[in-house]
């Protein structure tokens, strides 16, 4: 009864809160002068350039507006490169502008170049209108594909936007900015830099010579370039034909995960007895626990466990805006090192790579990139697998629940081994991969459904080395760590809306070590983000709320430090401090 009451004045006075709030935000929305920021951020990562660097040239390669594209096919524009900007260039960097022209929920997209992806992005949620932002990124690694365009080629973007409930329409700009000549000092030792990325795209120093799309063929017509996996059953799969000279092949997979997966890291496991007699939404309780993997020829040929980038709508949409969940904007993509494979595809013959997600529900937007290095000195490369050590991860899960309430628990451990050969050239190198995975996922529910606590532990050890015979010659070493931990608790309020109050702690690390006979480089990654705030849900869409949060950056190697602190509130940024020397900052 005492409950019920409180309930009901609870629900009242919310009435209240929310009739002052919506003329607040209308007043907002008219006012020249809008008080929230319109600039939305995503420093993950530290800039791609530093200040002093002009392009030699710079070419706008698509425009487009995004309106009503469910189902359309993506934007494409022909390109060619420009005379006065020909390959090799010291740098290539891909810029995505984008400005919403009003209210909009947040979005994914991907840009592709000749069918070949280099962006998965996450959109805003504009919440006025002329919100928009930036995305810079480096191509380096891409450079084959844009060497590509010398001949002429497609650049295509996809953004499935709808108009049928909120007016935003995405205008977007997708550049390219050419770079020659020497850059400045400090951007060489940037360049040396490993820990690019929250993924291993700075293993390789060299860009490979050649990248294969591992994508969808029919992309410029039907629906898009990704390949839409709707269960853990569904691989998809594309097949290429590598050159008979290629001494190392490295998988690039990209991913997003929507619908009923949209928050696979904050997935509870509860047993089917439960699922009937409650009639939760019976497919979405399968476990907090995903792996992306592929396969060559049906052969299991590794895997990651994603990191959990947190959409801008997602949890509570006032702790991204201004400042966007870690990797919203640049997503990261996950390498696997398929050159212990290479006897199986030297052949010159087609051979048939699939992609797919285990315990996968409907549906993530995957695709790959093959990326091959080619020995010019050989026609032909020997290449033969001297280990496939791949157990099947060891899975503990565990659920107790009675009602709406009780846990889960779910532990996951894993550890691969790939160890190949290859002949060229270069000699008879051994190229061994270890990867060694610990996953923790548990999610508690108490109060009637109304509390719940979420905790994730994400870690990853990865070593590539490289010897011939028995003579060690280099090796990288990834250690990630990405932890998440929060607790959200929800009061009933009018019309069947919930009032959510969430605090949440976000982190990645990464550390990469590098060593090269007696040379060794070190750098490390430290992004962490607290958010905590309240949101009014109608169903899944937030109709107001607050957050704050502080999000901190660092990334620090032998030769440098690069510090950013930003704190927002209220949609607003309160400070927002950044150093390219961890000392200056301490010394401030
Ligand atoms: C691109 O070029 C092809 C062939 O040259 C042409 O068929 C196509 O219409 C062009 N596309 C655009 C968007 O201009
Ligand atoms: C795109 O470029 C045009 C000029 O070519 C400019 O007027 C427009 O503001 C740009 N849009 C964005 C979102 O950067
Ligand atoms: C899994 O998804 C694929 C399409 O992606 C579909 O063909 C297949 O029937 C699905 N399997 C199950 C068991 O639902
Ligand atoms: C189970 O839930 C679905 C929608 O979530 C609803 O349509 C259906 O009526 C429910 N069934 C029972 C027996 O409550
Ligand atoms: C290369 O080395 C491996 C062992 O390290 C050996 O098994 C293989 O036969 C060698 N290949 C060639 C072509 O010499």
């Amino acid at each position: 009864m005492m409950c019920s009451n409180l309930h009901r004045r609870l629900s009242l006075l919310l009435l209240v809160i929310i009739s002052i709030l919506s003329q607040t935000t209308s007043t907002i929305l008219t006012d020249p002068i809008p008080t929230i920021s319109l600039e939305h951020l995503d420093p993950t990562l530290p800039p791609v350039l530093l200040p002093g660097e002009t392009p030699r040239c710079s070419v706008v390669v698509l425009q487009q507006d995004f309106a009503d594209t469910v189902g359309a096919p993506p934007a494409s524009a022909n390109y060619t490169q420009p005379e006065e900007c020909p390959f090799p260039w010291t740098r290539v960097v891909l810029e995505l502008s984008i400005v919403a022209s009003d209210l909009q929920n947040d979005r994914v997209a991907a840009i592709w170049i000749g069918g070949a992806e280099v962006l998965r992005t996450a959109t805003p949620r504009p919440m006025a209108p002329g919100a928009f932002w930036h995305v810079h990124k480096d191509m380096t690694r891409y450079s084959s594909l844009l060497r590509g365009l010398s001949k002429g080629g497609a650049v295509s973007m996809m953004l499935e936007n709808s108009n049928e409930a909120l007016p935003g329409v995405y205008s977007a700009n997708v550049s390219l900015h050419f770079y020659r000549g020497a850059l400045p000092i400090r951007t060489q030792l940037l360049k040396s830099s490993y820990a690019s990325h929250p993924s291993i795209r700075g293993l390789y120093r060299e860009p490979a010579d050649l990248i294969l799309p591992i994508s969808n063929p029919n992309g410029y017509y039907g629906s898009g370039f990704w390949f839409r996996i709707n269960n853990e059953s569904g691989v998809e799969s594309s097949t290429v034909t590598i050159p008979r000279n290629a001494y190392r092949a490295v998988l690039e997979i990209f991913v997003s995960y929507h619908g009923d997966d949209e928050f696979w890291y904050m997935n509870p496991l509860r047993s089917t007895y439960l699922q009937d007699a409650q009639n939760l939404s019976a497919p979405r309780t399968n476990g907090g626990f995903r792996q992306v993997y592929a396969t060559l020829d049906g052969r299991f040929v590794g895997g990651h466990v994603p990191f959990a980038v947190i959409y801008p709508g997602n949890i509570n949409p006032y702790f991204w805006s201004p400042v966007a969940a870690i990797g919203a904007f640049d997503m990261p993509s996950y390498d696997l090192d398929l050159t212990p494979f290479l006897e199986f595809m030297l052949d010159g013959q087609p051979h048939v790579i699939g992609l797919g997600v285990r315990d996968a529900q409907q549906h993530w937007l995957v695709s790959a990139n093959l990326h091959v290095w080619v020995d010019p000195w050989s026609d032909v490369v020997q290449a033969g697998l001297l280990e496939y050590f791949c157990p099947p991860i060891k899975m503990n899960r565990n659920a107790e629940w009675r009602y709406q309430d009780g846990q889960s628990e779910i532990n996951a451990e894993g550890l691969v081994r790939f160890t190949g050969w290859v002949s060229s050239s270069r000699g008879n190198f051994t190229t061994q991969v270890r990867q060694k995975i610990k996953y923790k996922s548990q999610v508690e529910v108490q109060n009637h459904g109304t509390f719940t606590q979420v905790e994730v532990q994400n870690k990853m050890r990865m070593m590539v080395g490289l010897q011939k015979g028995h003579q060690p010659l280099g090796r990288v070493q990834l250690l990630m760590e990405a932890p998440l931990q929060m607790q959200t608790s929800n009061v009933n309020a009018a019309g069947g809306a919930v009032l959510s109050k969430t605090r949440l702690y976000h982190q990645l690390m990464e550390a990469v070590t590098l060593t090269e006979g007696q040379a060794m480089m070190t750098s490390t990654l430290t992004d962490r983000q607290d958010a905590e705030g309240t949101a009014l849900m109608n169903g899944k869409t937030a109709v107001w709320g607050s957050g704050s949060t502080r999000s901190a950056y660092r990334l620090k190697d032998d030769n440098r430090c690069y510090m950013r602190t930003l704190n927002a509130v209220g949609g607003v940024i309160m400070m927002d401090a950044k150093t390219a020397s961890c000392s200056a900052m301490a010394d401030a």
